[in-house]
């Protein structure tokens, strides 16, 4: 039997470590990091993130702002606007915030912004860096999940790891990351034959593929450290009766809201492996605290401290 390895301690770490450094910037520099958040559209769950962005940035003392677009401003629009923050020396970090509106190309948004204020570290630029194990801006998930490996003293070199989805946020830099930790990896997506059996062998897993509850008990060696990135609503009541039995405040929670958060993995996996990263309390907050460390490293980078 394994444990939640909740990761509330290192963000309570984090935030302090930022907050006495952003102080100590403010008073070299006159003023605070700043971080700007585009978020275009009204997606629920997209709105909701950008203002836990904004209220942690705000809550360590870094200047933080929300840029609002309705769902159907165009491309050109949205290309000014950044070209705007690009050249305003008080803007130290922007993040469009993903998914867009269909009609507007993301690698089009995201290559107009400035590689030294891309705290997202999607800029072609960055991830060339990444590819070639350079110092760059990594994208924040994948980042805030190899930093909070570190700060639990996991040993990371020779181990084997799978990592299960292939988007650019998460999946792909995260093998990047991984292989500069001297891991041994495979790439798992939706055309991998014999998943479990790749699973099974595996040291870490690392589930980023958005299929709620996907990984079960029998795809994880015993002892097994699993993080799960995924965050999914399920409302299926026979399905989460079934899968939660053993957390009733989970059940209460459905009953009231109508709905739960569930990860990639089903949480009776920690029974098996050594620790299990929970959702929500896992790997969420990590990459909000990374967003906010990446600005703090670009307005460093930008007044030459390190
Ligand atoms: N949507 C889901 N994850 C992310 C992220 O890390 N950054 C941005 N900008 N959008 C996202």
């Amino acid at each position: 039997m394994g444990v939640f390895l909740y990761s509330k301690d290192y963000i309570n770490f984090k935030k302090k470590e930022l907050s006495i450094k952003i102080d100590s910037l403010k008073q070299k520099q006159g003023r605070a990091p700043s971080l700007t958040v585009i978020l275009a559209g009204d997606n629920r769950a997209s709105l909701s993130y950008v203002r836990i962005k904004d209220k942690l940035a705000k809550e360590i003392g870094m200047k933080s702002n929300i840029v609002k677009f309705d769902k159907d401003i165009n491309e050109k629009e949205l290309l000014i606007k950044i070209d705007e923050i690009n050249n305003d020396d008080a803007i130290d970090g922007v993040i469009v915030q993903l998914p867009l509106p269909e009609h507007i190309s993301v690698n089009k948004i995201i290559d107009s912004i400035s590689p030294d204020k891309d705290v997202d570290g999607f800029h072609p630029i960055n991830l060339g860096k990444l590819f070639r194990g350079e110092d760059a801006l990594y994208p924040c998930t994948p980042l805030g999940i190899i930093n909070f490996l570190k700060y639990n003293n996991f040993s990371l070199e020779g181990k084997t790891g799978v990592i299960i989805g292939r988007s650019n946020i998460v999946g792909k830099p995260l093998f990047f990351l991984l292989l500069k930790e001297n891991m041994t990896l495979t790439i798992a997506h939706s055309k991998t034959k014999n998943l479990k059996d790749i699973c099974k062998n595996a040291d870490f897993i690392f589930a980023a593929v958005g299929k709620p509850l996907m990984i079960e008990q029998d795809y994880v060696k015993k002892g097994a450290i699993v993080i799960d990135v995924g965050v999914n609503a399920i409302n299926d009541e026979k399905l989460i009766n079934e899968v939660f039995s053993d957390y009733p405040k989970k059940i209460e929670r459905f009953k009231k809201r109508g709905y739960v958060l569930t990860g990639d993995v089903n949480p009776n996996v920690v029974k098996t492996a050594k620790y299990l990263t929970p959702v929500p309390g896992g790997v969420g907050p990590l990459t909000v605290i990374t967003l906010l460390e990446n600005t703090v490293k670009t307005f460093e980078q930008k007044h030459e401290i390190s």
